[in-house]
């Protein structure tokens, strides 16, 4: 058995240590809003905050997220930059199909937590990790330094 912290409140999961953090997010604990892309730790779709770091949860072994504080996208808007960047993403219409949107939010929150004024290079660099098939690319970048103006 498990102890997570989850979005702030505590999750016992019987699990086996090697098992994906994402299928215990989607399947156990039934918190959907992380996707499933790859599998492979290359498009950024389940991505999450492990102790405000943004991580591949398809990667990461469910065992490593023990003792760590781990937000999803259920939880990042309780936090005043995740409240703000998805207002940002609202304003801007960002989203196409949606399914990659969950990771992006959390890779730039991540971002913006750390770096509260992205130069282009720095929200390329900090975001290239996270594919969009729907290219959204453009108002990705705009919604980023849109947050960072009403954050500063
Ligand atoms: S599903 Fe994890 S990076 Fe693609
Ligand atoms: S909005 Fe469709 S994949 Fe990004």
């Amino acid at each position: 058995m498990l102890t997570l912290d989850i979005n702030g409140k505590t999750a016992r999961v019987d699990a086996e240590p090697d098992t994906p953090l994402l299928w215990v997010l989607r399947d156990t604990l039934k918190l959907t809003g992380t996707k499933y892309g790859c599998g492979m730790a290359l498009c950024g779709a389940c991505t999450v905050h492990m102790d405000g770091q943004a991580v591949r949860s398809c990667t990461t072994p469910v065992s490593a997220a023990a003792g760590k504080k781990i937000v999803t996208i259920e939880g990042v808007g309780r936090g005043r930059v995740g409240k703000v960047v998805q207002e940002a993403w609202r304003r801007l219409d960002v989203v196409q199909c949606g399914y990659c949107q969950s990771g992006q939010i959390m890779s730039a929150v991540a971002l913006l937590e750390k770096n509260p004024k992205p130069s282009d290079a720095d929200i390329d660099g900090a975001m290239a990790g996270n594919l969009c098939r729907c290219a959204t690319y453009v108002r990705i970048r705009a919604a980023i330094h849109e947050a960072a103006k009403a954050l500063a």
